[in-house]
C-alpha cells in the first residue's frame, strides 16, 4: 500500500454564508504555510471529505466561487441536491471552526486567457466556477463577459446581489441575463441560438445540469462557434475515496514499456512507462507529486496534454470532445499506445 497524501490538507471554515434557502458558501482560511499549494486558477475546484456515520466519509468536488485575483480565502458554494447526502450534510452542519480535509485545487475548466471575450452559461449551482471566472476576467483581464444564468425562479438565484454590483461596476464589460424558468420556460436551443448569435468568436464556459448543457452546446454549434471554444464542467459525485491510502497495482510485465517525457511543476522528467499501468500510477510510484482526485476518470483533476505520441484512456466520464481536440487526456486513465509520449501537466 502506498500513501500519496501530500495533496491532502485540513482547512478551517471561517465563515458560512447562506446564499439562498438551498445554498451555502463555505469560506476556508488558507494557512500561510500552504498558500503556495492552494494557488488556483478561476474555474478550478476543491475535493472535500464529508463525514458520514455510515461510511466514515464521502468525497465530493466543489468549485471555487472565489477569485484568486480578489479573495484571500478560498470559497466554495454548495447547493442542496434533492435526496443527496454530502450537499445536504454540508448545508445542515457546516459551522465556523469546523475543520475539513480537502485536496489541493485542480481542474481544467479554466480560460486560457483572461483577456478573451467570454460567454458564460450557467444553471443553478453551475454558477460557482463561472462566478470565479467572471470576477477574475473583469478584474485581471480586458475582454467583455456575457453571463446567461438560468434558475427556476428569482429566489433560487445564487449571488444575485453580487452580480448586480458587478454589472454596475463594469457596465461596458459585463452583462448578466437571468433566465427564470418560471417566466420563460426551460431554455431551448432555438431561443439560445437567437440570444447568442452575435458571439460566435467568444470563448464559452458551460456549467449546469446535463439537459441544460446539451441545449447550450447545440445553440453554440448553431451559431458557428468552433468546438475548441466550448468548455464544459460536469457536476457529478465521485464514486471512490481519493482520501484513502493508495494501492498501486503492479504491472504485469514491467519490461514492456514506452518512454515517457513528462513536464510537471516546471520540471521535465524522463521515465519508463509500463504499458499496462496508468500514467498517474507510474508518477506516484516514482514519488512525483502529480495532481489527482478521484483516480476514476470522473473529475479531470489529473488532466494533462499529450504533446507528442499517443495514449489510450481506459475510462473518461469528464472530458468532452473539445477537450480531446485540444489534446487533453486523464493521467489516471491513460496508458501508452506509441513508443514515445510527451505529456505536459503545466498547460
Ligand atoms: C468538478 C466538480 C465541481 C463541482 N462543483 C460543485 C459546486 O460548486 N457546487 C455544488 O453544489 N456541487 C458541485 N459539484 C457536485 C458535487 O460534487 C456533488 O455531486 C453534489 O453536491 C451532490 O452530492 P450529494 O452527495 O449531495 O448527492 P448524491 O451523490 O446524489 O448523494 C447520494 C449518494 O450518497 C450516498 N449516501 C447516501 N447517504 C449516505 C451516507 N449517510 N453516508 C455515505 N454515503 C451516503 C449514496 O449511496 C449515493 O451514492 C461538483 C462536481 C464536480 C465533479
Ligand atoms: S483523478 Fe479524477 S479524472 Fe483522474
Amino acid at each position: 500500500m502506498t500513501r500519496a497524501d501530500s495533496h491532502v490538507h485540513t482547512l478551517e471554515v471561517v465563515e458560512v454564508i447562506k446564499e439562498t434557502d438551498a445554498a451555502v458558501s463555505l469560506v476556508f482560511e488558507i494557512p500561510d504555510a500552504i498558500v503556495p499549494r492552494f494557488r488556483y486558477h478561476p474555474g478550478q475546484f476543491l475535493t472535500i471529505e464529508v463525514p458520514s456515520e455510515r461510511t466514515g466519509s464521502v468525497a465530493r468536488c466543489y468549485s471555487l466561487s472565489s477569485s484568486p485575483h480578489l479573495d484571500d480565502d478560498a470559497i466554495v458554494t454548495v447547493k442542496r441536491t434533492p435526496g443527496g447526502y454530502a450537499s445536504n450534510w454540508l448545508c445542515d452542519n457546516a459551522v465556523v471552526g469546523m475543520r475539513l480535509r480537502t485536496l489541493t485545487p485542480s481542474g481544467v475548466f479554466v480560460p486560457k486567457s483572461l483577456d478573451a471575450d467570454l460567454l458564460l452559461l450557467a444553471a443553478g449551482s453551475g454558477i460557482t466556477p463561472v462566478m470565479s471566472i467572471a470576477k477574475s476576467a473583469l478584474i485581471a483581464g480586458s475582454g467583455t463577459v456575457l453571463l446567461i444564468y438560468a434558475n427556476d425562479d428569482a429566489s433560487a438565484v445564487i449571488f444575485g446581489a453580487e452580480l448586480e454590483d458587478i454589472a454596475v461596476e463594469f457596465p461596458d464589460r459585463f452583462t448578466v441575463v437571468h433566465w427564470l424558468v418560471g417566466e420563460r420556460g426551460l431554455p431551448t436551443t432555438p431561443a439560445l441560438r437567437d440570444l447568442l448569435l452575435p458571439y460566435p468568436r467568444y470563448d464559452a464556459f458551460l456549467c449546469g445540469p446535463a439537459p441544460f448543457m446539451t441545449v447550450c452546446t447545440a445553440a453554440l454549434r448553431a451559431i458557428g462557434m468552433p468546438e475548441s471554444h466550448i468548455h464544459h464542467e460536469r457536476f457529478q459525485s465521485l464514486t471512490g475515496d481519493p482520501f484513502a491510502a493508495i494501492e498501486l497495482p503492479c504491472a504485469d510485465d514491467e519490461s514492456d514499456t514506452a518512454a515517457a517525457t513528462v513536464t510537471l511543476g516546471g520540471r521535465t522528467l524522463e521515465l519508463p512507462w509500463p504499458r499496462t499501468r496508468t500514467l498517474l500510477d507510474v508518477l506516484l510510484a516514482n514519488g512525483y507529486d502529480a495532481p489527482f482526485s478521484c483516480r476514476a476518470g470522473e473529475c479531470s483533476a489529473c488532466a494533462c496534454t499529450v504533446r507528442t505520441g499517443e495514449v489510450r484512456m481506459l475510462r473518461n466520464e469528464t472530458l468532452v470532445d473539445a477537450d480531446l481536440a485540444l489534446g487533453l487526456t486523464l493521467a489516471c486513465q491513460s496508458i501508452p499506445v506509441s513508443d514515445r509520449v510527451h505529456i505536459d501537466f503545466d498547460q
